[in-house]
């Protein structure tokens, strides 16, 4: 069979299955969360005896024109042989405007908007595997709908600092948090017959030097808490791509680590598809092509795998072979994805159908973090007048600092939100309150800093409003042009001189409400003071604003997560409180596995609020555990279960947490580890049976004499909580 009639057989057969699975989505009545969550393995190895007939008649150049960029988002395939480039799009929270083919121009085009879903933070704080899918599947569709192969993201590196600049767009500080979420993302985009490219491999924990930061990790902490979500990607989803990371590990680049790209990735973990290298993040051509690294990209002029490379085999620096692995790859992922046309003017990218997964995620996702003496939800009938205060009520999150945004089709602002949910039936008034601005910091080279200086203008407006109002809801937080790639915030603080503004707001108005309009952890130490209402609403997608006023007028009752701790201080946060952080040239991992929760925990700090914290407008009753045995071996599965009621008089669903403690290990363990969690909905009064597996292979640690996982037998308690730090039940078990 030619290779061009086996492209195309190919290509029916994805064809069919993407019709079934369209028809699956759309003729069922309504978008149920469970809908779809088993995940189509692909099998990226089925071709490659065809694929080994097309790369013995290809040439060098041939062969090697693959192995880079022909524009800033797109890759050669082999014309002559009618096989396709390869098209890729950011990713991760929304298929990103088209650019010109060899700049980050804009097309100015009428035509690529699409939807803003809920970025990273939020979708985490579902800690909602199947809202991930649907996020992935919806996302997926919009990629294939313009024309991409490969989907670059989810973006899945650890929140190892709470001022990470990229924590809105990436997960958790927790590796099973992140793996699950990771794992239900890609099926959900591969479904869609486009690849996915799990990014940034491996430890890309700062922005701060992160084009030439050397990261200095133990192997155990490294295996246990930076690697997981790749891991996962790869064994569990079957993921096409892995992105490798800008920042060097051990001395070497991520992009050219062969310990990395081929022992870890491609050997140990069977990864068939194809390492591109972060956009411009590549040093070197033989290194890097002996290393494992099959496409270079976002480097101008192909520096290293254009003209250098054929010159590189033809000396006879890198075997033939080397490059035959590369194409071979690249094929693979090209023939597992149908390649499509370009956008077609007029065709609807942004459907209404991804609008409500974009609500449901984001509904799903709201935090509550206090609410003394039950202000929320706001009852309208006790109420004649609302004023709204702060630049956030009005502010849109889809695009703005460096990286990739979203041109949103629409967005609803919180201000817009409450406007639509309530109409005329009270009024509603608006006062900015602050304005965001930046100044330069010459002292911090140069950097962005927010300009915390109060606007005495905008906040006697805002009190004055305040005072003649029944109550308050101030939109603070932060903005995308504060929580960007490419920069760390330099702390936790409200910037713009928002606690200013809630202290005075407050002092007029006790009956005010502080929504935080945020993606990562902040210093609410003043807000919690003053406030009796504390909520965070994220960067929450194109449907953000009704999400948050539902859940405000308690049309929606609140039950997203924390998917990180907020530190009571900064320097209460492990890498601030070693000095480690951000590092120069080197940024030793001291705190090794005491990620996040595991170092307040283990070191016995109380943070402002912990891992897995939320409340609800509901109050949940947990009893009864149990497990199926009292004794495991290394094979089974450990069934926890327990019953949960819903003591209140609104339906709500509650995420139950499983952590384990080990009672009487030799070997050191953080003081206790997410190894399990399920999302329940209850009626008022209804109690359900929960149960969470935990097979035992997931207690094993990376011993680092042997180079391997090992299973050391024991006690171990397992303890059933709402948040890391509100655990219900304990039972004890042995190994
Ligand atoms: C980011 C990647 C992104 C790429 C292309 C890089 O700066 O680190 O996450 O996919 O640019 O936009």
């Amino acid at each position: 069979m030619s290779p061009i009639i086996f492209l195309k057989k190919y290509s029916a057969g994805r064809k069919t299955f993407l019709v079934a699975l369209f028809s699956a989505i759309f003729l069922s009545p309504s978008v149920s969360i469970k809908l779809l969550s088993q995940g189509t393995k692909i099998d990226l190895t089925l071709s490659d005896s065809k694929i080994d007939i097309i790369i013995s008649g290809m040439s060098l150049e041939e062969k090697i024109a693959m192995l880079h960029g022909n524009g800033m988002f797109s890759s050669a395939g082999i014309s002559r042989l009618g096989i396709p480039e390869m098209k890729y799009t950011d990713g991760p929270f929304g298929i990103r405007e088209e650019l010109e083919k060899n700049s980050w121009n804009s097309l100015r085009l009428t035509t690529d908007s699409a939807t803003f879903f809920p970025t990273g933070s939020a979708l985490a704080a579902t800690w909602s595997p199947d809202l991930a899918y649907l996020l992935g599947n919806a996302l997926g569709e919009e990629a294939k709908i313009r024309g991409k192969d490969v989907l670059l993201g989810p973006a899945v590196n650890i929140t190892r600092v709470p001022t990470g600049g990229r924590t809105f767009e990436y997960l958790s500080e927790d590796p099973f948090l992140n793996a699950r979420l990771t794992v239900g993302y890609i099926k959900g985009v591969q479904d869609r017959g486009v690849g996915a490219c799990v990014k940034h491999f491996a430890l890309n924990n700062q922005e701060t030097n992160r084009g030439r930061v050397n990261v200095i990790v133990d192997e155990r902490t490294m295996r246990e808490i930076y690697l997981p979500p790749f891991e996962a990607a790869v064994k569990e989803a079957n993921v096409f791509a892995v992105m490798a990371a800008y920042n060097k590990i051990a001395g070497s680049w991520c992009s050219e680590d062969g310990d990395l790209l081929n022992r870890i990735l491609k050997k140990e973990w069977g990864f068939n598809g194809l390492v591109v290298s972060d956009w411009g993040g590549t040093h070197s051509t033989v290194k890097a092509a002996i290393g494992g690294l099959d496409v270079e990209m976002g480097t101008s002029g192909s520096a290293f795998f254009g003209q250098a490379l054929i010159d590189s085999v033809k000396a006879g620096h890198v075997p033939i072979e080397v490059i035959n692995e590369k194409v071979r790859r690249i094929l693979r992922v090209r023939f597992a994805v149908e390649p499509v046309s370009e956008t077609k003017t007029g065709a609807v990218v942004s459907t209404p159908e991804h609008g409500k997964i974009a609500y449901q995620v984001a509904s799903h996702s709201i935090v509550l973090l206090k609410n003394a003496s039950h202000i929320l939800p706001v009852d309208l009938n006790k109420v004649r007048s609302i004023a709204v205060i702060g630049e956030n009520a009005t502010r849109k999150f889809a695009s703005g600092g460096f990286g990739a945004g979203v041109k949103t089709r629409y967005e609803v602002t919180p201000l817009e939100g409450l406007q639509r949910k309530i109409g005329n039936k009270i009024s509603i008034k608006f006062a900015q309150g602050y304005k965001s601005s930046f100044i330069q910091n010459h002292q911090s080279g140069g950097r962005r800093l927010p300009n915390n200086a109060v606007d005495s203008v905008l906040l006697k407006e805002a009190v004055q409003l305040a005072k003649n109002s029944d109550i308050t809801i101030i939109f603070a937080g932060t903005n995308r042009e504060f929580e960007s790639e490419s920069s760390d915030r330099p702390d936790l603080k409200l910037p713009y001189g928002q606690d200013n503004l809630i202290s005075a707001v407050t002092a007029v108005n006790p009956k005010t409400i502080v929504v935080l309009v945020a993606a990562a952890p902040l210093d609410l130490n003043n807000a919690e003071n003053s406030s009796p209402a504390l909520l965070i609403s994220w960067f929450n997608g194109s449907e953000g604003g009704n999400a948050l006023a539902d859940v405000i007028l308690g049309n929606v009752n609140p039950s997203g997560k924390l998917p990180f701790t907020f530190p009571a201080s900064l320097s209460d946060s492990p890498a601030f409180s070693l000095g480690t952080f951000p590092g120069d040239n080197n940024a030793y991992y001291k705190e090794e596995s005491l990620v996040g929760y595991r170092w307040f925990d283990t070191k016995n700090i109380k943070p402002l609020f912990p891992f897995g914290f939320g409340l609800s407008y509901t109050g949940f009753s947990y009893s009864g555990i149990k497990t199926d045995k009292l004794k495991y071996r290394s094979n089974e599965t450990i069934q926890v279960t327990l019953e949960l009621k819903n003591t209140g008089k609104m339906n709500g669903d509650e995420v139950v947490q499983l952590y384990v403690h080990r009672l009487n290990s030799q070997v050191e363990w953080p003081e206790k580890e997410l190894k399990g969690f399920t999302r329940v909905s209850l009626n008022p009064g209804e109690s359900k049976k929960v149960t969470i597996s935990l097979p035992v292979s997931q207690l094993r640690y990376w011993d680092a004499k042997i180079h391997d996982w090992r299973l050391e037998s024991g006690k171990i308690q397992v303890m059933i909580g709402s948040s890391s730090s509100d655990i219900r039940l304990v039972k004890n078990i042995e190994i």
